[in-house]
């Protein structure tokens, strides 16, 4: 586990389709509420991923985002830190100033291009079975991301890109009674591409769980 990070730039190489087909029958065993699996996937082959990259670039560079389900608007003390962390990370990893507002417009375009990915899976879920179900697309997300990584496939999950549904609603075979959740680009990482040394740092294991034990709480 320690050793899967999101790769923001990917060669252009499609992955096998036999391995495709592995990753994604490997997350159809995640576990879900009543066993319902409202996961509902849309996955890209090239060339169609590149178009919609173009799609994706052109509606970034000229409208507002809308997304389905509303970003966080403002992130509240620790979340606000370890989201800061993030970007620092990144752009220190890509070499961009803090003060370079052109550069860093551009690494914020790069999700559009969805990072040259020749993949992307568009995730959605049924809307009409409320937020537990988005909490089982998020446990297949991660046996998704589990299950590539065991696989030597590189990923990049991305909320960034539902931030322009009619977009993808119009290229795409997605439901009404589906609400886009976010993106996930697939594909083999592009070793010497300065965004793939970014890694991020995790809290203690007691940041985020409290141990409750006969005296009380403990350490986990
Ligand atoms: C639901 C979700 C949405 C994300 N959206 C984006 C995104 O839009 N753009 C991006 O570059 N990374 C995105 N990420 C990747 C996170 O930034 C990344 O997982 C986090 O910083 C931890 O780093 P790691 O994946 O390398 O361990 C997303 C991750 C998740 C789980």
């Amino acid at each position: 586990m320690k050793a899967r990070a999101s790769v923001r730039a990917f060669r252009a190489d499609p992955i096998p389709d036999a391995t495709l087909a592995a990753i994604f029958a490997d997350a159809q065993q995640a576990p879900s509420w009543c066993n319902v699996q409202p996961w509902r996937v849309a996955l890209t082959k090239p060339p169609f991923t590149a178009e919609l990259a173009q799609a994706l670039i052109t509606a970034a560079k000229t409208s507002l985002p809308h997304p389905e389900i509303a970003f966080p608007l403002d992130y509240p003390s620790p979340y606000k830190e370890r989201r800061i962390g993030c970007g620092v990370a990144l752009y220190q990893a890509m070499g961009i100033a803090r003060e370079n507002t052109a550069g860093r417009y551009d690494a914020w375009l790069r999700n559009y291009a969805l990072f040259d990915a020749p993949h992307v899976a568009i995730v959605a879920c049924d809307r009409r079975l409320g937020p537990y179900a988005y909490v089982d697309v998020g446990v297949w997300l991660g046996y998704v991301l589990q299950a590539a990584a065991e696989r030597g496939v590189d990923t990049c999950p991305m909320a960034s890109v539902a931030a322009y549904p009619d977009l993808l609603r119009a290229r795409l075979p997605i439901a009404s009674t589906d609400v886009i959740l976010f993106a996930l680009a697939l594909g083999f990482s592009d070793a010497d591409a300065p965004a793939n040394r970014c890694r991020t740092t995790r809290e203690p294991v007691d940041a985020n769980v409290v141990v409750i034990g006969s005296h009380g709480v403990e350490k986990p």
